[in-house]
C-alpha cells in the first residue's frame, strides 16, 4: 500500500467508526446557543453505541500522558504561554514563576474560558508548589487591577475587549483584596507583568526549552495525568476524552 492508500484507508476506517457511534455534546458546550433546560434532541441511535472512550476525531493520546502530551495533543497554540515563560526567564524571575507563566492559560487553550485562572490552578494544584497554584489562580483577577510599583497598567486590550465602562464583578474585587494581602501577592503579580498579549508571531519558542523547569517543579505522575487518582485527575481525563457519554 502506498502512503496515500494508507491515509485513505485510515480515513475510511475513521468514517466507519464514527458511523457506529453516537457522540453527544456536554451541556457546557452548547449552553447559551441553546437553552440548557430544554430536552436534548436525541440523535438517531438504532444499532449504535454511545461513545465511552477515545473520540476518533481527535489525535490519540499516549497511555500515560505527560503535561507536554496535553500541550501537543489537546491544547491550542501555546505561543502566548511560551513567550510569557521566556519573558519571565529573561526578567530574572524564579523557576516557579516561569512555570506559572508556562501554565497560566491552559484552561483557555484547552478546557474552559470562564474563570480560567481558577480552572488552571485546580488542574495543576496536585503537581506543583502552592505558590505556583496561587499565582495562576489569581493572575486572572489581578489583570484587572494596576500596580504602579511594578509598572503594571490596566491592559489596553481589555479596554477594547470589554469597553471603558467594564467593572469587575464583586467576587473578583474580593479575590483581588484577598490576593493583595497575601504573602504570595508578588508571585501572582509577576505573572501578570510577564503575561504578554502583543506577542511577536515571528519569535518561536519551543516547549523543549522548559523541559528542565518542568522536570524540577512539576511532579509528573508515573501513571500519567488522568490516571493517578489526584483530586484533578478526572479533569485531565475530560480534556483527553471530552465527548464520553459518561
Ligand atoms: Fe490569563
Ligand atoms: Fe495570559
Amino acid at each position: 500500500m502506498t502512503t496515500l492508500q494508507q491515509a485513505e484507508a485510515a480515513d475510511h476506517a475513521q468514517i466507519e467508526e464514527l458511523d457506529r457511534l453516537v457522540i453527544v455534546k456536554s451541556v457546557v458546550y452548547t449552553s447559551g446557543e441553546r437553552d440548557p433546560r430544554a430536552p436534548l434532541p436525541r440523535p438517531p441511535d438504532q444499532g449504535k453505541r454511545y461513545l465511552m472512550g477515545h473520540d476518533p476525531r481527535l489525535p490519540r493520546m499516549p497511555d500515560k500522558p505527560t503535561l507536554f502530551d496535553f500541550f501537543r495533543y489537546r491544547f491550542g497554540p501555546a505561543a502566548h504561554m511560551l513567550q510569557s515563560a521566556r519573558l519571565a526567564q529573561k526578567n530574572g524571575a524564579s523557576e516557579k514563576i516561569v512555570l506559572a507563566c508556562l501554565l497560566h492559560d491552559i484552561a483557555t487553550s484547552g478546557f474552559i474560558r470562564a474563570d480560567h485562572g481558577y480552572w488552571a490552578a485546580q488542574l495543576v494544584e496536585p503537581y506543583v508548589d502552592a505558590e505556583v497554584t496561587f499565582a495562576i489562580r489569581y493572575h486572572q483577577v489581578l489583570r484587572f487591577y494596576p500596580d504602579e510599583s511594578v509598572g503594571y497598567r490596566y491592559p489596553d486590550s481589555y479596554l477594547r475587549l470589554f469597553g471603558p465602562d467594564f467593572k469587575p464583578d464583586p467576587y473578583v474585587e474580593r479575590a483581588y483584596q484577598h490576593a493583595r494581602r497575601h504573602k504570595w501577592y508578588m508571585s501572582a503579580r509577576l505573572l501578570t507583568v510577564n503575561d504578554l498579549y502583543a506577542f511577536d508571531p515571528n519569535v518561536r519558542v519551543e516547549l523543549d526549552e522548559f523541559t528542565d523547569v518542568v522536570g524540577r517543579h512539576f511532579r509528573q505522575p508515573e501513571e500519567g495525568l488522568g490516571f493517578d487518582e489526584s483530586p484533578s485527575a478526572h479533569m485531565w481525563r475530560t480534556i483527553m476524552w471530552p465527548t464520553r457519554y459518561l
